[in-house]
């Protein structure tokens, strides 16, 4: 696999994410306060909730069940109670449209 088209740019709040599914694996596009688009795993490591319905700081994006927040570069939770990662995938943009790799992330989610 590689890069699919996951959503028009123009459909993501800046800042802010939304929700997509790419062969079955749910992803957070999100642009962060700096306008860069990131694509990491739209699950919470901490339990089953979309990540892509939390608020945008910076780089990073809080869950709203319980506050943990997540570096976009990394995947890394930064504050309790998570405490492993969510994946990262690679993203690029062409002609208004954001591509993601969901078949070799760049930081792998760990279980
Ligand atoms: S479900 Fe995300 S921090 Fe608890």
């Amino acid at each position: 696999m590689s890069a699919r088209l996951a959503v028009a740019l123009s459909d993501v709040p800046s800042p802010g994410a939304v929700r997509v599914v790419l062969d079955g694996v749910p992803v957070a596009v999100v642009r962060d306060g700096n306008g860069e688009v990131h694509a990491i795993s739209d699950t919470c490591s901490h339990a089953d909730v979309s990540l892509a319905e939390g608020e945008v700081d910076d780089c990073s994006i809080e869950c709203w069940l319980h506050g943990s927040r997540f570096d976009l570069r990394t995947g890394k939770p930064l504050a309790l109670p998570a405490i492993r990662p969510v994946a990262v995938y690679s993203v690029s943009i062409e002609d208004g449209q954001v591509l993601v790799d969901v078949s070799a992330p760049l930081v792998l989610e760990e279980s």
